[in-house]
């Protein structure tokens, strides 16, 4: 864990130098977000939220005295999307958003739009992005190093029933930290466990040597979102990776990429207890009193993304000597009726180890931005689904964090709402607050 905490502080540092930032894994780019909320923000404001597993329109009511009122719709992102050329994935973005508006009878209303667009982005200001790299399955061809701003005007352009002004490009982490320092001014870090792992944090511009001077005349904090989920891609990590994640990363389509989100978010950490399922099967220490032991194998060889990360949660949520989940998932796998306490046991112990290794990797860097921060006391806004439905993951970042938070600080954890929409109206309303 010690190790694994230097590390981890000496590639933030390398990120936010300019002479050191291009080796960086942790890329640390300002956000140019360096207005955070007071509360009182008011108005009308649509969002799109891209990045997670579906894609969504909001439209977000901010009603001063820290609150707001959301009404969203969810549209799916078909497979093929997610990889094939990049103007069809901003057209079919735009058509959600032109059915959106013409439903809300919002036509000619012109509402300003913060887009949260959850991948790596090298910004310029506000709302200029060029997609650095895409991460989580994503693999849209015309993308990396254009700026996601333009391509979603253009998109909007090729339509004729909608305009639109976007104000804001952002993060689904800094989505997140504005909208819990909406609610709870001490708010400066902001996490995302979900499909994706990241976090941002408030850093002091004198230490942003890749910003635009300009900037940090008017402001002396600012935004840095991180991308620590490509930590580990210079082996700082190797000595704790296993084959598992070996594994992973051989069968992924970002090879030798986001190999610390590889180990700690949603996407991956089903599949990494698929493998150790099959290699436990495979040396007879789970089922064993089962015949049928070689066919599970077999079922969980033949099917990535059988064993799903929902169902950890599900499993660790179990009582003993129950298992009314670990039963119920077991039956759906392998057709097994009522399986043993003993096998169940097993099972959600691997669950445990898998969630508590990603839980504890996500602590480290939390503290780490913890410690790094002059204010005593910090909280820590997080969202994302792992964080959200495991029962357990709560626990465990909180258990690595009472070891390596210095003992002169407080913190606290916040449950995020609504992040990407909220915080996307939040990032537009300051935005123009600040003009
Ligand atoms: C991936 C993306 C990052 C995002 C995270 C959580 O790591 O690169 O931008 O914040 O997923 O969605």
């Amino acid at each position: 864990m010690q190790e694994v905490y230097t590390r981890f502080g000496s590639e933030i540092a390398k990120g936010l130098k300019r002479s050191t930032q291009a080796q960086a894994n942790t890329k640390c780019w300002p956000t140019y977000v360096q207005d955070l909320p007071t509360g009182d923000e008011m108005g009308k404001y649509l969002a799109l939220d891209l990045g997670g597993t579906n894609f969504r329109v909001l439209l977000v009511t901010l009603k001063g005295h820290h609150d707001a009122s959301v009404d969203s719709q969810i549209y799916a992102v078909p497979k093929d999307l997610m990889v094939g050329p990049g103007v069809d994935l901003f057209d079919h973005i735009a058509e959600c958003l032109a059915k959106f508006v013409a439903k809300h009878d919002m036509r000619n209303a012109y509402l300003p739009l913060g887009f949260t667009f959850s991948f790596p982005c090298e910004q310029v200001g506000l709302k200029e992005a060029m997609l650095t790299r895409w991460t989580k399955g994503f693999d849209c061809a015309g993308v990396e190093g254009e700026d996601v701003g333009r391509l979603l005007h253009e998109a909007i352009q090729r339509r004729d029933d909608v305009e639109i002004d976007v104000v804001g490009i952002l993060n689904d982490t800094t989505g997140t930290l504005m909208s819990c320092a909406h609610r709870n001014p001490d708010c400066r870090v902001g996490v995302i466990v979900g499909t994706g792992c990241n976090a941002c944090y408030v850093e002091h511009v004198d230490n942003v040597e890749l910003m635009d001077p300009a900037y940090k005349r008017k402001q002396k904090q600012v935004i840095i979102n991180i991308e620590w989920g490509a930590f580990g891609e210079s082996g700082q990590l190797d000595f704790v990776r296993t084959e598992h994640d070996r594994k992973i990363d051989e069968k992924s389509i970002n090879r030798s990429e986001q190999l610390f989100e590889k180990m700690t978010s949603g996407m991956y950490l089903g599949e990494l207890v698929r493998l150790v399922l099959v290699q436990a099967l495979e040396q007879n220490v789970i089922f064993k009193l089962s015949s049928k032991r070689q066919e599970y194998a077999d079922i969980l060889r033949n099917n990535v993304d059988i064993f799903e990360t929902k169902h950890m949660s599900e499993i660790e949520d179990d009582t003993f000597p129950e298992f009314a989940n670990t039963r119920r998932i077991v039956k759906q796998l392998f057709g097994l009726e009522k399986a043993a306490v003993e096998d169940c046991q097993k099972l959600k112990y691997i669950c445990e180890c898998v969630a508590r290794r990603a839980g504890t990797l996500v602590a480290i860097g939390v503290s780490g931005l913890i410690n790094r921060i002059s204010d005593r006391r910090v909280v820590v806004g997080i969202d994302g689904s792992v964080y959200r439905y495991h029962p357990k993951f709560d626990a465990y970042i909180r258990e690595t964090m009472h070891k390596l938070v210095k003992s002169d600080k407080e913190f606290d954890i916040m449950l995020s709402e609504d992040g990407s929409g909220r915080g996307a109206a939040l990032v537009a309303a300051v935005a123009s607050k600040t003009k």
